[in-house]
């Protein structure tokens, strides 16, 4: 089967697919994003990615290229046309094509594209079985991390130093010591006492709609969350680790630059919380 991309008001073989070369997006990454997953043919808590859509498109005074119902059409035909049952569906808008400048252009009609892939869904649950190893990085991203831009050049350069070492993921971390996020997730420790501590999501970090439907779950088993920043020595130290994102859900951290967190095994707090997360979650028939 061939895949098949939304580009502004059609779908179009995905080989094909095409943007301008005077797209802001691709000129000044001026250009938002979003990544919802799709499990047993639903679309996850499609209502809070849609709701941090528009607020990545307010804060930047960047036009929605449609409402919201007709957006959720166009999210649920991608996956159904990519006969996606497992997977993500990824949506990028941008501020439209015009004469490269950096001012706003008056009257560019802004860039939609809408994508879809599956997953190997028992290659993601061996991992999470198995829990992955994260590699430290310098957090070296501008100032509004809260916005879902396309920006992403620091968060690519972190992750790949993360591979090139061995690790899955990379964790950022700011000019105090203390751990932002990581590049394409949210950073969680469990303390001894077994509350959840990740920090707080003001302009520092994304507030990861996993994140959010995880405070859902922690509530319904009475795990008590504590919003503020750690170190990396904390998390060391800590019981367990987890990282969240609409790709990997919960995930264990089991080493930090290849020193063992806890005991080295995937915790049970994070493994309980990924196997209760989708009962908390919003699930969208597509
Ligand atoms: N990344 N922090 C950053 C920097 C991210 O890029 C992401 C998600 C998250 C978690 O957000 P959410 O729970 O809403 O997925 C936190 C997506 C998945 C990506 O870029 O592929």
């Amino acid at each position: 089967m061939s895949r098949i991309a939304y580009v502004n008001g059609r779908y179009l073989a995905h080989r094909e697919a095409r943007v301008h070369i005077e797209d802001r997006g691709f000129q000044f990454a001026d250009s938002v994003y979003e990544v919802c997953e799709i499990r047993d043919g639903a679309l996850i808590d499609a209502t809070r990615h849609l709701d941090r859509l528009e607020r990545s498109m307010g804060e930047l005074r960047m036009p929605a290229p449609m409402g919201r119902a007709a957006l959720l059409v166009v999210l649920r035909e991608v996956a159904r046309r990519n006969l996606v049952r497992n997977g993500h569906v990824y949506l990028q808008v941008s501020r439209g094509v015009a004469p490269r400048d950096f001012p706003f252009p008056a009257g560019a009609a802004p860039t939609l594209v809408v994508t879809a892939r599956s997953k190997n869904v028992a290659e993601a649950e061996a991992r999470a079985l198995k829990g992955v190893a994260v590699a430290v990085r310098p957090d070296i991203r501008w100032g509004r991390r809260d916005i879902k831009t396309t920006g992403l050049l620091a968060n690519a350069l972190a992750k790949q130093h993360a591979r090139e070492h061995g690790a899955f993921e990379a964790w950022l971390v700011d000019e105090r010591g203390f751990v932002t996020e990581g590049a394409s997730s949210n950073a969680w420790i469990v303390t001894a006492d077994g509350a959840l501590v990740t920090r707080a999501a003001d302009h520092m970090i994304l507030r990861g709609v996993t994140r959010t439907t995880l405070f859902d779950v922690a509530a319904e088993l009475q795990l008590r969350i504590e919003e503020r920043p750690f170190t990396v020595e904390e998390a060391r130290r800590a019981r367990e680790a987890f990282m969240t994102s609409a790709n990997s859900i919960v995930i264990p951290i089991v080493a930090i630059d290849g020193a063992k967190v806890g005991d080295g095994a995937p915790g049970p707090t994070a493994l309980r919380l990924r196997a209760l997360f989708h009962a908390s979650a919003e699930a969208t028939q597509v």
